[in-house]
């Protein structure tokens, strides 16, 4: 079977896998079997058959990053899975001066909003700014000192494609005695990403775009040497170690990542989810690196160098390209009239090819932006 048909394929050409990737051809019969049959046939009840689709969803993520399944725990998004850690740090007054929360102005702004809830545990926040160059580590360096106790660190940057030396800048941290955050929400399926080699102390990411995996499966993993650290307020009877004691005066938290779970989780998502890493992992996110350098090339050297906004380099560069031409409008009209599905941001148009797109598609892209 060719790579398009484990895809549905949309109509035009899409190049918004930044924001959604298509849908795996099998997922309507994971729906069927994993959540719908359970449902329906499941004995004694659905849960039967349901809670096995979280333990399977850990281990697609710890095969596909190269970790333990245990250090997983579902999160609806990003978002979700850092107010819980947020809501586990200690009282900044409690840090020896570390009082610092330092996180940067191309940060996606939800995370941004999130992280700036600190401020109510006696934080100050302090932004990396948007001329300050986040590729170089000097950058970091600088702004890792010894006031700051976390950092988050956007690995691919949505609005300008910048794709950040997380290794560097953790490995800079850890000697700083600096907590890691690392957010993957745009890189994850796209840039292989090993945490065994990373050694970051917490990492949030979800599968809805370069993995195709949906929205509503989203996750937070914390490292084992940190876990015990953390006692989220945000929990519900799944962060338990035991979630059917049924004592409501013995709250004890899950020795696992679990214990920033919180109440009843949605299953549907997590099986859909787990189905489009699974196949992403057997299509090789190597392999859709490869392909969208390939296809990205293309562009870069087709179009005039002064549109280009992304970073020409490919390796500093996430899945997106970001190109803005001088007459914008009409390049945008051509586009839309050929039926590309892409968007517009502020510093240009966004255009992220993935394994299902063609060669083809993309010289028709070229042809209509020139
Ligand atoms: C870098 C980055 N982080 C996070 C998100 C989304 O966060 P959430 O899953 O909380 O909606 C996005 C969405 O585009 C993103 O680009």
């Amino acid at each position: 079977m060719s790579i398009q048909h484990l895809f549905t394929q949309k109509d035009g050409i899409y190049l918004l896998n930044h924001s959604v990737g298509c849908m795996p051809a099998s997922t309507r019969a994971i729906a069927e079997s994993h959540f719908f049959d359970a449902w329906e046939n499941g004995t004694p009840d659905p849960w039967a058959r349901w809670f096995p689709v979280f333990a399977q969803f850990q281990q697609s993520l710890a095969r596909l990053f190269n970790t333990d399944a245990s250090q997983f725990c579902p999160q609806q998004n990003v978002s979700s899975g850092l107010s819980k850690l947020l809501s586990a740090f200690p009282p900044a007054s409690q840090n020896n001066g570390r009082n610092v929360i330092l996180i940067s102005e191309n940060d996606f702004p939800s995370i941004g909003f999130v992280m700036q809830q600190a401020k109510h545990s006696g934080y100050e926040i302090q932004f990396i700014k948007d001329d300050e160059d986040v590729l170089d580590t000097d950058t970091w360096k600088t702004r890792l000192t010894e006031r700051v106790y976390a950092v988050l660190i956007t690995h691919g940057h949505y609005n300008s494609g910048k794709l950040v030396p997380v290794k560097d800048v953790v490995s800079i941290a850890r000697q700083q005695g600096v907590m890691s955050i690392v957010d993957i929400a745009q890189t994850a399926g796209v840039i292989p990403i090993d945490f065994t080699d990373w050694q970051p102390d917490v990492v949030a990411g979800s599968c809805v775009k370069w993995l195709c995996g949906g929205p509503g499966a989203g996750f937070l993993w914390v490292s084992k040497h940190i876990l015990g650290n953390f006692e989220p307020v945000d929990i519900g009877w799944f962060s338990h170690q035991n979630p059917f004691e049924f004592n409501i005066h013995n709250f004890k938290y899950a020795d696992s990542a679990l214990r920033f779970w919180g109440g009843t989780p949605s299953v549907l998502p997590y099986a859909i989810a787990k189905n489009s890493i699974d196949q992403m992992r057997e299509i090789g996110v190597k392999s859709v690196r490869e392909h969208n350098v390939l296809l990205a090339r293309k562009v870069i050297d087709a179009l005039p160098a002064s549109w280009l906004v992304s970073p020409a380099e490919d390796e500093c560069r996430t899945g997106t390209l970001v190109v803005n031409p001088p007459n914008r409008d009409e390049v945008e009209a051509r586009l839309n009239k050929l039926n590309v599905h892409f968007d517009v941001r502020k510093r240009g148009f966004r255009l992220s090819a993935h394994i299902y797109n063609t060669p083809a598609q993309i010289e028709q892209v070229i042809s209509a932006m020139l």
